[in-house]
């Protein structure tokens, strides 16, 4: 750390991650301390909401305590705290929302709220501290599927958006079916590597006249298929499945993102979100920057799923235009990615 950095704590709880993580200047990170209760939520398939909260509650302060320590710096050193106030689960969100508030009451420091998705982008920041916006984002998760124009720091527009499932959701719900577990992305992401992706022939949705997404259908005709197997006790070729299921999936999301490129003429490009760390899509996205000769920015694998130093680099943004929230802050289960209000102090 030197004396002139910008130090802030993000906080990030919007789902099974409790994480804190210190970064300095918007992109150097300091420390990025995660504990997930995966583990809590295997057994069931998937994540219990109040499993979740009460795990949040537990860890909360440790690992505060150890982003804390493994920067090397004390809450004095902050030059604010930034937390995920939104979207996720509601009871998780709680639990950052009521301890950054604590945190920046008790030291003094000002509040800085983050829209999760915002977070998301801001690891390409982290990855590339020249990215400026205006950029375009393909920003994929468990709950999300967007196409976003980054217009500055603060200020996003959503051009294309999922009209039913994200592909995240679908991910895990396939891996569910065929028994690989919980979380299902990366499983599938693994076995795809040995499978025929041409095995199964599955829909890739489009709507005319604009460039959302639908991956129900693509969701509904796998399980279909795979319950038409079992029905006749086949074996279920797994890796066969998931290659075929992971390709559709991110062939859609490719061409998608294509178009909007070529519609808006915009030169950088980036992705955001869990569903950015899998190898066809990271694969893809280059493929794609180089046929139209794009600058890409990719986050580091670590910064792709939920982790809080992705939420201090978007919280660098709002500070260095005192875009501060006070101790009436409040969580949001569903909130809008959208246009922040300008600040005039
Ligand atoms: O962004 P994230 O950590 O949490 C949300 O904000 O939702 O995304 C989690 C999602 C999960 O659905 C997980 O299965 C998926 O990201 N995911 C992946 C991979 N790694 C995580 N999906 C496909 N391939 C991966 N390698
Ligand atoms: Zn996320």
């Amino acid at each position: 750390m030197t004396d002139k950095e910008t130090l802030i704590l993000g906080i990030e709880t919007s789902c099974d991650e409790t994480a804190a993580s210190v970064v300095a200047d918007g992109h150097r990170v300091l420390s990025n301390v995660i504990a997930s209760s995966a583990d809590v939520h295997r057994k069931f398939g998937g994540v219990v909401p109040e499993l979740a909260s009460r795990q949040h509650l537990d860890d909360i302060l440790p690992v505060v305590d150890k982003a804390l320590t493994d920067a090397g710096v004390s809450l004095g050193d902050l030059a604010a705290i930034g937390v995920t106030y939104g979207p996720g689960l509601i009871g998780s969100l709680l639990v950052g929302v009521a301890t950054a508030k604590a945190l920046a009451i008790s030291a003094d420091k000002p509040l800085v709220k983050v829209h999760h998705l915002a977070g998301h982008i801001a690891a390409n920041y982290i990855a590339n501290p020249k990215l400026k916006p205006p950029f375009l984002a393909l920003v994929i998760s468990g709950a999300h599927s967007h196409i976003v124009k980054v217009t500055d720091y603060r200020n996003f527009s959503i051009l294309a958006r999922t009209r039913d499932d994200a592909p995240g959701e679908a991910f895990d719900k396939i891996a569910r079916q065929i028994g690989l577990g919980y979380p299902g992305g990366p499983l599938i992401d693994r076995i795809a590597q040995q499978g025929n992706s041409d095995y199964l022939q599955l829909p890739r949705i489009k709507f005319a006249g604009n460039y959302d997404f639908s991956f129900s259908g693509l969701k509904t005709a796998t399980l279909n298929h795979i319950n038409q197997l079992r029905s006749k006790h086949q074996d279920l070729p797994l890796a066969d499945i998931a290659a075929s299921f992971q390709t559709a999936v991110v062939d859609t999301l490719i061409d998608h993102f294509r178009e909007v490129i070529v519609a808006t003429g915009c030169r950088q490009i980036a992705i955001a979100g869990g569903v950015s760390a899998n190898s066809y899509l990271r694969k893809a996205a280059r493929q794609l920057a180089d046929e139209l000769d794009l600058e890409l920015t990719i986050p580091e694998l670590c910064y792709c799923t939920d982790n809080a130093a992705m939420i201090a680099a978007q919280a660098y943004y709002h500070y260095l235009v005192r875009d501060f929230a006070d101790s009436s802050l409040n969580a949001y289960a569903c909130l809008e990615l959208g246009t922040a209000p300008a600040i005039d102090r």
